[in-house]
C-alpha cells in the first residue's frame, strides 16, 4: 500500500502556494506515494468528496502561477467552524473529530499544513489533541515567522509594493503631492520597510515604533526647503500613532477570528492635508501584494520547503514546522514556531540603513 499524504492551503494565500504544492506531488510520487489535496483548509477533510488526487500531470504548470489550485479560506478552523442553522443564524461547531476519523478512515500517513500563524497553531491542535501526524510549512506574505529566517510570499509582496513606490515618484513629483502608501504585513512592519527602503521613500512607519505626526510633517517640510516638492510616505496597516490604537477596517465577517487592519493610511494623508496644507493623496495596495506569479526567489524557497516537508514525512517528524536556516532546512517544533511573532528589531541593520539614508521612521 503506497503511503497516503494530505495536503491543506488554509489561511490566507500567498504567491508560492502552488510551488509548494507542485515539490510535495514530485517528492512524494518519486517514492511512490500518493498525494490528495484538500480543497478550501480542513473541508477536504471534513467532506471527503472534496478531497483531489494530486498526480504529477496535473502540478505540471502550476508552480509559477498564484493563488492555490486547492483554494483557501481563513474562516474554516475546524475547531470552531461557523455553521449556519435552519433559523439562519450562525454557530461554531467543532468538527475536528469528524476529520479525524476521516483521516484515519481514508488510511493517511500524514497531513501536510500550509499556512500562517493561525493555520499553524490548528495544525498543532490536530498534532497534540487529536493525534494526528501533521507537518507545518510557513506561508505568509508578512514574513513574522520568528522560528523560519524566511516566508515564502514575502519577496513578492514586497516586489509589488516597490514596483508601485517607483510608479509613484513621477506622478507625486509631476504634480508636486505628497502619496500616503498603505501596505499589508498586520503587526509587523517588514513589508513596509523593506519596500520603503527599496522604493526610495521619504518617511516610512512600521508598527515596531509609534509614530508622531509632527516628525512627518517636519520631514515633508524639509524636503521643500531642499527644494523637493513632493513625498512619499510608506505606512504599514498595522501602524499606529503614539497613544492610539491602530485603526481597524471592516468588522463583522462571520467566522473571523483575526483583525482585519486598514484606514491608517488615509488617516495619515488627512493630517498631512491638516497640517501643511500640501496636496495630498492616500491609496492602499492591499491584496495586489497577495496576488500573480511568485518571484524566483519565493519560487524556490516554496521548492525547498515542499521537497523538505516529504523529507521530515520519510523521517517521521511530525508535529514540527519546516523552517528556513540558510543555507539549510530544518524541522522546528510547531509549538516553539507558533509562540511569538517576528518584529522588525530596533537594531536592525535594515532600520539603521533607513535612517542613515534620511528616511523619517516617524519617531
Ligand atoms: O496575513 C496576510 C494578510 O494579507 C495580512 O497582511 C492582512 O492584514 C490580511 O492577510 C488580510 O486578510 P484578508 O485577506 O482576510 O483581508
Amino acid at each position: 500500500m503506497p503511503k497516503r499524504i494530505a495536503i491543506n492551503t488554509g489561511g490566507g494565500d500567498a504567491p508560492g502556494l502552488n510551488a509548494v504544492i507542485y515539490a510535495v506531488v514530485k517528492s512524494a510520487h518519486s517514492r511512490g506515494w500518493e498525494v490528495y489535496g484538500s480543497r478550501s483548509g480542513y473541508r477536504g477533510l471534513l467532506f471527503p468528496e472534496e478531497l483531489v488526487r494530486l498526480t504529477p500531470e496535473m502540478v505540471a504548470d502550476i508552480t509559477p502561477t498564484g493563488g492555490t489550485i486547492l483554494g483557501s479560506t481563513n474562516k474554516g478552523n475546524p475547531f470552531s467552524m461557523p455553521v449556519r442553522s435552519v433559523t439562519g443564524e450562525y454557530q461554531n461547531h467543532d468538527v475536528s473529530d469528524e476529520i479525524m476519523k476521516n483521516f484515519t478512515r481514508l488510511g493517511f500517513y500524514c497531513h501536510i499544513a500550509v499556512g500562517g500563524d493561525g493555520s499553524l497553531e490548528i495544525a498543532h491542535r490536530f498534532a497534540t489533541e487529536k493525534g494526528m501526524p501533521v507537518i507545518g510549512v510557513p506561508k505568509t506574505i508578512d514574513n513574522d515567522l520568528q522560528a523560519t529566517q524566511r516566508t515564502f510570499g514575502f519577496d513578492t509582496a514586497v516586489s509589488t509594493a516597490t514596483e508601485a513606490l517607483d510608479k509613484l515618484h513621477s506622478t507625486a513629483k509631476s504634480h508636486d503631492r505628497v502619496m500616503v502608501v498603505e501596505v499589508m504585513g498586520r503587526d509587523s512592519g517588514w513589508i513596509a520597510l523593506n519596500s520603503g527602503i527599496s522604493g526610495c521613500a521619504d518617511v516610512i512607519l512600521i508598527p515596531e515604533i509609534p509614530f508622531d505626526m509632527a516628525k512627518v510633517c517636519e520631514k515633508i517640510e524639509d524636503n521643500e526647503l531642499h527644494k523637493k516638492h513632493y513625498s512619499i510616505v510608506v505606512v504599514a496597516e498595522g501602524a499606529k500613532p503614539q497613544g492610539m490604537e491602530e485603526v481597524l477596517g471592516k468588522t463583522g465577517e462571520v467566522g473571523r477570528a483575526e483583525k482585519i487592519l486598514g484606514g491608517i493610511g488615509e488617516w495619515v494623508a488627512n493630517e498631512i492635508r491638516r497640517c501643511l496644507e500640501k496636496d495630498t493623496r492616500s491609496l492602499v495596495l492591499g491584496h495586489l501584494q497577495r496576488g500573480g506569479s511568485p518571484t524566483t526567489f519565493d519560487r524556490l524557497l516554496a521548492l525547498r520547503f515542499g521537497a523538505a516537508a516529504v523529507r521530515m514525512a520519510e523521517e517521521g517528524i511530525f508535529d514540527h514546522m519546516v523552517a528556513l536556516c540558510t543555507p539549510a532546512m530544518k524541522a522546528v517544533p510547531l509549538a516553539e514556531a507558533i509562540q511569538s511573532r517576528k518584529k522588525v528589531p530596533r537594531d536592525s541593520d535594515k532600520l539603521m540603513t533607513a535612517r542613515e539614508i534620511g528616511i523619517c521612521m516617524g519617531d
